[in-house]
């Protein structure tokens, strides 16, 4: 199989128009978008929260969203064919506290997500979310601003979901008969039941986990 990447702000729509039609032309027909890129910045009260912190999230989670599946989808009409695959959260499903700009990016994910299934009624085109709980990747140690510890904690004494199990759901999604579209699928680790219940094996020190996962 032959990979292609390159780099990209999705923040910066004109990059990304650019990008796109900057594609050879047998790379621009465009088959299947997994709309991933996004982030948490920060863990505080909403009141008390980072404003640039909230901007980015919104910027990325949701505007760059937007601005990719804005440029890509048409051409997904003009052929009658295509899949776009958004990374959720569950999240967007259950708020917790000190999450609140995350969640709610998260939930105009859903929104989109619904919203983009029903304007491509009847073009052939398909949309699916899938909505992960706690994954172990850089997420954390984005989201505390570079504290690996912090971001260790999070995924303390639990075995939480693997990028890998993410991406095999994707496949999944994206390997479906073209007669069959995957709405949703919400995944989380054994170990966590919602947003805010997670079992963590052994007791660790008092005061040494967060009182929240973070999602
Ligand atoms: N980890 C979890 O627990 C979890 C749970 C539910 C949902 N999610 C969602 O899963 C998705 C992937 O996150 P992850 O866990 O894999 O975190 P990650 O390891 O931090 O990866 C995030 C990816 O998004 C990219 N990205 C961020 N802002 C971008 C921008 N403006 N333009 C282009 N790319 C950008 C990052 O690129 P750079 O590294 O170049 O910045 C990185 O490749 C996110 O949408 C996240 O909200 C994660």
């Amino acid at each position: 199989m032959e990979v292609r990447t390159f780099s990209l702000d999705v923040t910066d729509s004109l990059a990304v128009r650019q990008s796109l039609d900057g594609l050879p032309t047998e790379w621009r027909d465009i088959d299947v978008l997994v709309n991933n890129a996004g982030k948490a910045l920060g863990k505080s009260p909403f009141h008390e929260s980072d404003l640039s912190d909230m901007d980015g999230m919104l910027d990325a989670n949701v505007r760059g969203l937007i601005h990719v599946s804005r440029a890509v989808i048409p051409g997904m009409v003009a052929r009658g064919a295509g899949h776009v695959i958004n990374i959720g959260s569950v999240a967007g499903k259950w708020t917790y506290p000190g999450g609140t700009a995350y969640c709610a990016t998260k939930a105009a994910v859903a929104a989109l997500t619904e919203g983009m299934k029903m304007d491509l009624h009847g073009t052939g085109v398909r949309v699916s979310t899938v909505d992960p709980g706690l994954v172990e990747t850089e997420f954390s140690l984005v989201r505390f601003h570079g504290d690996a510890q912090a971001a260790e904690k999070v995924y303390q004494n639990i075995e939480p979901l693997t990028a890998h199990d993410v991406a095999d759901t994707v496949l999944f999604c994206a390997s479906r008969p073209p007669h069959v579209n995957i709405n949703q699928v919400v995944m989380m680790c054994t170990d966590q039941s919602s947003s805010t219940m997670v079992y963590r094996h052994r007791q660790p020190p008092l005061g040494s986990i967060p009182a929240t996962p973070d999602i």
